[in-house]
């Protein structure tokens, strides 16, 4: 990975070195730590800082949840990402803010004077066309109510890790967790659609599964097309039913999903799930 070599950290422009915690920090033994991944697209002649104002609302709102109370306010946050913007080449870059602690302190302490934000960027593909191959993981999505969903907690991130691993290890792009209940919730980092007659459906949100800004974004343009959305339990047992499914989130954009487990479609060629990805990256490059 091309990390930047510079990065916004406690409200100044430095070399990404200098954001470094002590490696006997609690955020580094008990991940303690809130992130964001936000996306910044170069389109031709400007940045479209996609969707930023929401990612960064929604990570200083988790990590005071994580009492990783911040001095900055979103608004702070995003003249943050403008002055790293302007450091950068002129292409895609993907976003990612973090609180977390420097100070060594392995124990369960609340340090306020070592809370740190920091921002860095690591340039990206996008609109990549591959379509992946899921597989229905072994590995059970943390339930919401040992850590909440919408908080984005560095430790809880470890359960996507086993899902991704596990996914790749049998060749599959990544996995697809289920909820304790038994439902389709979220794949390690990204949410899912189906396509069922030519409308969508996807999970609700339970409490378990991440209430993504994709999702939500994509839910209000097929509104607007006129296409009906449905948010309900999926089983396991309903996938043979669908005809087509994708994921959708900030890294991975819209992707068609040719299989989950020995569930195969031609999802890249419906033509809702075109429409989708047409209607998203009309957004993106704007
Ligand atoms: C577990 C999980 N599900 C879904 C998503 C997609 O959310 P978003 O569209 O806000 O990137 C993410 C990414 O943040 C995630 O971490």
């Amino acid at each position: 990975m091309k990390m930047s070599e510079f990065a916004w950290f406690n409200g100044a422009i430095v070399p990404h070195q200098a954001a470094d915690p002590s490696v006997a920090s609690n955020t580094l033994h008990l991940g303690v730590a809130v992130f964001d991944g936000c996306m910044a697209y170069w389109n031709e002649t400007r940045w479209n800082r996609h969707l930023l104002t929401k990612h960064l609302q929604r990570f200083v709102r988790g990590a005071a949840l994580m009492d990783l109370h911040l001095p900055w306010e979103a608004e702070e946050l995003e003249a943050g990402v403008d002055a790293l913007l302007a450091t950068l080449e002129p292409t895609t870059h993907y976003i990612r803010p973090i609180a977390y602690r420097t100070a060594p302190d392995v124990f369960f302490s609340v340090d306020q004077e070592s809370t740190s934000a920091c921002i860095f960027a690591v340039p990206v593909e996008r609109d990549s066309d591959e379509s992946y191959r899921c597989q229905l993981s072994p590995v059970e999505r943390v339930r919401g109510q040992a850590i909440p969903a919408t908080w984005k907690v560095s430790g809880a991130y470890a359960n996507s890790y086993r899902c991704e691993q596990e996914a790749r290890r049998a060749g599959f792009h990544t996995g697809v967790m289920l909820n304790a209940a038994g439902f389709i919730c979220e794949a390690s980092s990204s949410n899912l659609f189906f396509v069922d007659d030519g409308e969508l459906v996807t999970p609700r949100l339970d409490g378990d599964t991440f209430p993504g800004l994709t999702r939500h974004l994509l839910i209000d343009q097929a509104h607007d097309a006129g296409t009906s959305v449905t948010e309900r339990d999926i089983h396991p047992a309903d996938l043979p039913s669908f005809d087509a499914a994708f994921l959708c989130g900030t890294l991975s954009e819209v992707r068609p999903i040719s299989c989950i487990g020995d569930v195969e479609w031609r999802s890249a060629q419906n033509p809702v799930v075109r429409s989708v990805i047409t209607r998203f990256r009309e957004f993106t490059h704007r």
